[in-house]
């Protein structure tokens, strides 16, 4: 099996990219402020072969992601290819070939888990031999073309992985990226709302509404502020209660800003209705995904159990 694995890894090149979950900081990190990410178990997978050397690629896309999302984000795609292959001055046509375990939902940083694989096995296909940190800012050209100004939060998990403190450096310096450790990982839920929301328009009305409304949203922004410091101190003093009434309180927030829906927050209630301590939208807002907090394996189940009898898809994943 390992010589085969190395007779065919010698015809294509191979990359993979981790999928995330926010916990804390979605919108709020594209301003600087530390938000608190996790990279998913599942993650993306590319296979990269050259097919001649004209220039171009072509796309066989076998995630399992469902028709309405691939034909909603096929621009986002072919732009961030696009990109990904004159950053990294690829000059031959490429089969390009998506595959792996993570659901590409709105809000798991399926795009960021594109790049970052799809960088990785052009660094294998031509001996490049980039380092994490330069997948990773390969990736974040790709994330950009795609989806216009990303904080980087996503392709960070999608190529360090682990639970993550993310701050990007507005300055154009280096982001901060630190890990957390907490005593035991906590089990979650993810539940994909179906609906899939473009992060570039939502970050766009984010930024209208800041301009439009400094003061308001001035201090919704102050609020998150002091709300991640107690984020952090909750998670490293594994204070569960906490973690929740901190979860609840950034929906609030992120309900301010305009990125929830009636159809997210309908699934919010739905999670706590079926017992999840709480819950959250992750990542973009007005579609995408829902953290729900289940620790211990027998909540967990039983609110996805419940979520999925109500017809919505549903990872059993865990933070930390
Ligand atoms: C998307 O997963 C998170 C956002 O904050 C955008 C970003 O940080 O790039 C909405």
């Amino acid at each position: 099996m390992v010589f085969l694995s190395n007779i065919i890894s010698d015809f294509m090149g191979i990359g993979r990219g981790f999928g995330k979950t926010i916990l804390f900081g979605e919108h709020f990190v594209v301003y600087g402020l530390e938000g608190i990410p996790c990279a998913l178990g599942q993650k993306t997978i590319c296979n990269v072969e050259k097919i001649s050397s004209e220039g171009g690629f072509e796309l066989i896309d076998n995630r399992p992601a469902s028709e309405e999302y691939k034909i909603k984000k096929k621009e986002e795609y072919t732009n961030l290819i696009n990109a990904i292959l004159t950053y990294l001055n690829v000059k031959d046509k490429l089969k390009i070939t998506f595959s792996g375990d993570l659901v590409p939902a709105s809000g798991v940083g399926a795009s960021a888990a594109a790049a970052a694989s799809l960088s990785e096995a052009i660094s294998d296909e031509y001996n490049l031999n980039l380092n994490k940190e330069q997948i990773n800012e390969s990736a974040f050209i790709g994330e950009s073309a795609g989806s216009g100004t990303p904080s980087g939060i996503d392709n960070t998990c999608a190529v360090y992985g682990g639970f993550l403190v993310f701050a990007k450096n507005l300055e154009g310096g280096k982001n901060k990226i630190e890990n957390i450790t907490i005593q035991k990982p906590i089990e979650i839920v993810l539940i994909n709302s179906g609906k899939a929301a473009l992060t570039k328009e939502v970050v766009d009305d984010v930024r209208k509404l800041k301009e439009e409304k400094p003061e308001e949203i001035g201090a919704v922004f102050e609020e998150y502020k002091k709300l991640v410091e107690e984020g952090k101190k909750a998670l490293r003093d594994y204070n569960l209660e906490k973690i929740a009434e901190l979860m609840e309180q950034n929906q609030e927030l992120l309900r301010k800003i305009n990125v929830s829906s009636d159809l997210l927050e309908s699934i919010i209630t739905l999670a706590k209705e079926a017992g999840a301590k709480a819950a959250k939208l992750t990542g973009t807002g007005r579609g995408g995904s829902i953290i729900a907090l289940t620790p211990g394996k027998e909540l967990q189940e039983s609110v996805a159990k419940k979520i999925k009898e109500k017809g919505y898809e549903v990872t059993l994943t865990t933070i930390g």
